[in-house]
């Protein structure tokens, strides 16, 4: 009896911090607009249709899965950052925790202008490796995760259709050489850890004519 009292007494103590938590994360999308017409218009476009391919779209990904990526990129409480890249992480320093989440938001929220895919050539080959995965070399089909049609899986699995091949090569390449090891589970670094250059070339080419 005692014990259950005291447990009840934790819950409704801790209860009300976490809802606090929740409530104190506010979605401001006047101000991300502003930040994104601002300083991320430069590399991304203030719509998140990137204007080179170095640079993702961001425009139409998951709304957690861009979250998750700025909180990556930031270094904190003295830990280095997980998504390591020199550039995101002097954009996000002077980010704040809701900046992050309105950025977010924001950029779910706007529309896809979609990539091109240029390669014929290589289009059937990352058409197979989508679909079926290359059993021989036990990849799994990229679709069983980010869809048959690339659109993603929120909250996990990010978009990939329409979006600069140049951009998803170099993302499964970092994941290869383990330069980017922010994927729960090692889910990305294991897949890519087996894919060839080639196969890189042709799923990252298929992935951008998507739709
Ligand atoms: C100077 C150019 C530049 C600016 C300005 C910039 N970014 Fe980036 N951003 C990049 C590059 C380059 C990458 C790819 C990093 C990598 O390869 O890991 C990136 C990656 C990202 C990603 C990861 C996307 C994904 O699909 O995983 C997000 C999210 C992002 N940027 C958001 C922002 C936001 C929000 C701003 C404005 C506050 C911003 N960026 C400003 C260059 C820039
Ligand atoms: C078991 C599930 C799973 C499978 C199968 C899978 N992925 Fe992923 N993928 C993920 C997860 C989870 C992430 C997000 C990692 C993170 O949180 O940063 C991801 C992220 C990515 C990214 C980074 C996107 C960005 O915007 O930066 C690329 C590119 C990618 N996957 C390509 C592929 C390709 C190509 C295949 C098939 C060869 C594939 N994935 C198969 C789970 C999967």
């Amino acid at each position: 009896m005692i014990r259950i009292t005291a447990l009840a007494v934790i819950l409704a103590a801790s209860f009300p911090a976490f809802a606090s938590e929740q409530a104190k994360a506010k979605v401001d999308l006047v101000k991300a607009k502003e930040i994104a017409e601002g300083v991320c218009v430069a590399c991304h476009g203030a719509d998140g249709n990137s204007p080179t391919a170095a640079n993702p779209i961001l425009a139409g990904q998951g709304q957690e899965y861009l979250y998750k990526q700025l909180a990556n990129f930031k270094a904190a409480d003295g830990k280095p950052a997980v998504r390591n890249n020199p550039v995101m992480a002097g954009m996000v320093a002077a980010l704040s925790d809701d900046d992050m989440r309105s950025l977010a938001a924001y950029f779910s929220q706007q529309k896809i202008k979609p990539a091109v895919a240029k390669d014929e050539k290589l289009l059937a080959e990352g058409q197979a490796l989508w679909r079926k995965g290359d059993f021989s070399k036990q990849i799994p089909a990229c679709a069983g995760c980010h869809g048959p049609a690339g659109a993603g899986l929120p909250v996990q699995y990010p978009r990939l259709a329409g979006q600069y091949s140049d951009y998803t090569a170099t993302q499964l390449k970092t994941f290869r050489s383990h330069e980017r090891a922010n994927d729960a589970e090692q889910m990305m670094r294991v897949i890519a850890g087996k894919l060839s250059d080639r196969q890189i070339s042709a799923v990252a080419e298929y992935a951008a004519g998507l739709r």
